[in-house]
């Protein structure tokens, strides 16, 4: 089953949307140029200048608001852990794009920080755009548009509407900062530095009303999170080429043709790499949900269980779909940007290499026991899924739509290509976001901004 084209139904076609955007936005081009795609199969360096697209970089604040500042010192307070070992960049690294510190496939916490956790560990960056989830997701601006299945929502099951909603997950989570509830946040909250501050911003009054305040914790969180341009640089050099400031190398530029081959990589279809509504940059994900079959990963503490299964939209953690088995299995799209700093990949964190996820990619079912244990002299396919819901596995979309001895869609050297490309969506190569004016030879190493 694909994520795409969901039966409606009823037909139901909706009409291109206006999307407004914050008038403060700049762009860096004189004037609109028309969005330029690569052609389907390749392509030489000659065309480089013609990727360059009208995009609008969001403005860095002068100084963060009051909300956001205290967000920046609650995100980075390890005493509101039951450990007191744990914060929210403990898991979430500065150093690694707001991904894990580190290779393994979940981190561990909870008051002994011996309890494992079920899931890799997202990146936090550009994740403000996230749509409110939703179960039929139309386009917009798209005068022709179609369903395409679940869209959105925050955690890697879309089941939090809202950074701030969000917040609350780790800090009441037993396995990562484990205070049993909201009072225990507070009372730890009370006896930090900026304790004062967090009254002045949010009333005198407020450890009175735990509740209250655990909002107002996820308030100044969800404000760090949007308002700091740690979290959005956009000094890709992909970001640079879109701009005009830098060129694809020919490997590179071959990489993002096949990115965008619908036959070959087809990467795009889902880690949509062209601008979104109002000039946002590129995203590189679509924030739908896809059930990829990837294999299980015994290195999950969890998963010694055999009864155990992470479904995803449908559960365990999510609750509220559980009974729309056709969802399980779906993980919602993250974003390719920063991707090649990771040491850890997809929801269950199988894999550590990103050649590894693309030859995942391509030969999932042209040479699945490569990917699967045999079982009593038979592969099992798709493991980390209850067989009842593996045909819920994609298999519309290339390059996941070959079958067993089949062509893989990618071969070795246009691995590597894509690779070369993925590299370019690693912020650090400019110092300003779309690169103006300021993009560096490749071979320098990126600067150290926004780390800490
Ligand atoms: C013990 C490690 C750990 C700690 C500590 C932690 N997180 Fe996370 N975070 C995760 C994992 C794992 C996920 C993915 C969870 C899921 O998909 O269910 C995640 C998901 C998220 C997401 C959703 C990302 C997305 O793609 O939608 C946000 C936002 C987030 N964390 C913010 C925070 C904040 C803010 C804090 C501190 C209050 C924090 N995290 C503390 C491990 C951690
Ligand atoms: C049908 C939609 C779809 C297509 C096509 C697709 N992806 Fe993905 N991609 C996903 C989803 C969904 C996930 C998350 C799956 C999971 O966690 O189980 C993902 C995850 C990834 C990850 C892991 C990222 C991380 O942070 O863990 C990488 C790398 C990746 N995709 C690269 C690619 C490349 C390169 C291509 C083209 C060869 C591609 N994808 C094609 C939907 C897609």
């Amino acid at each position: 089953m694909t994520r795409r084209h969901w039966p409606t139904g009823h037909g139901l076609r909706v009409a291109a949307q206006a999307v407004l955007v914050p008038a403060a936005w700049l762009c860096l081009c004189a004037a609109p140029a028309a969005p330029a795609r690569p052609p389907p199969h390749g392509g030489s360096d000659a065309m480089t200048p013609s990727l360059r697209t009208w995009v609008r970089y969001p403005p860095v604040p002068a100084q963060l608001g009051a909300r956001a500042a205290l967000g920046k010192r609650i995100f980075f307070d390890a005493s509101l852990s039951a450990s007191g070992r744990l914060s929210c960049a403990s898991c979430h690294s500065p150093r690694h794009a707001y991904g894990p510190p580190n290779g393994l496939a979940v981190q561990r916490g909870g008051a002994d920080m011996r309890l494992a956790g079920t899931r890799a560990v997202p990146s936090l960056r550009y994740l403000t755009f996230t749509p409110l989830f939703t179960r039929h997701f139309y386009t917009p601006a798209s005068a022709d548009s179609e369903d395409e299945g679940p869209t959105g929502g925050f955690t890697r099951d879309g089941g939090a509407a809202s950074l701030q909603q969000q917040a609350a997950i780790p800090l009441l989570g037993s396995n990562e900062m484990a205070n049993p509830d909201a009072a225990a946040v507070v009372g730890r909250l009370r006896r930090a530095a900026y304790a004062a501050a967090f009254q002045r911003v949010f009333g005198a009054g407020v450890f009175d009303h735990p509740r209250q305040a655990l909002q107002d914790i996820g308030l100044a969180l969800a404000a760090f999170q949007t308002e700091d341009a740690s979290f959005h640089p956009y000094t890709s050099k992909f970001d640079a080429v879109m701009s005009g400031h830098a060129r694809l190398t020919p490997q590179e530029l071959r990489g993002y043709a096949l990115f965008n081959n619908p036959r070959k990589g087809n990467c795009a279809r889902c880690h949509v790499d062209t601008p979104g509504p109002g000039g946002r940059p590129a995203a590189f994900t679509d924030y739908g949900f896809a059930a990829l079959g990837v294999p299980r990963n015994p290195a999950i503490p969890a998963n010694r269980d055999p009864a155990y299964f992470d479904l995803g939209l449908c559960g365990p953690y999510r609750r509220d779909l559980r009974r729309e088995t056709r969802y399980c299995g779906m993980f919602k799209t993250p974003t390719l940007r920063n991707v090649a700093t990771r040491t850890v990949f997809f929801h269950n964190g199988r894999f550590h290499r990103l050649e590894d996820v693309l030859h995942f990619y391509v030969e999932r079912d042209t040479r699945p026991w490569q990917w699967y244990p045999t079982v009593a002299g038979r592969v099992a396919a798709y493991d980390d899924l209850p067989p009842a819901y593996r045909r819920n596995v994609d298999h519309d979309d290339a390059p996941l739509d070959r079958t067993r001895g089949d062509k893989p869609a990618l071969d070795d050297a246009e691995i590597r290509d894509l690779i070369a490309f993925l590299k370019t969506l690693n912020d650090g190569y400019a110092t300003v976001a779309g690169g103006a004016g300021t993009a560096r030879p490749a071979h320098r190493p990126p600067p150290s901004q926004h780390q800490r």
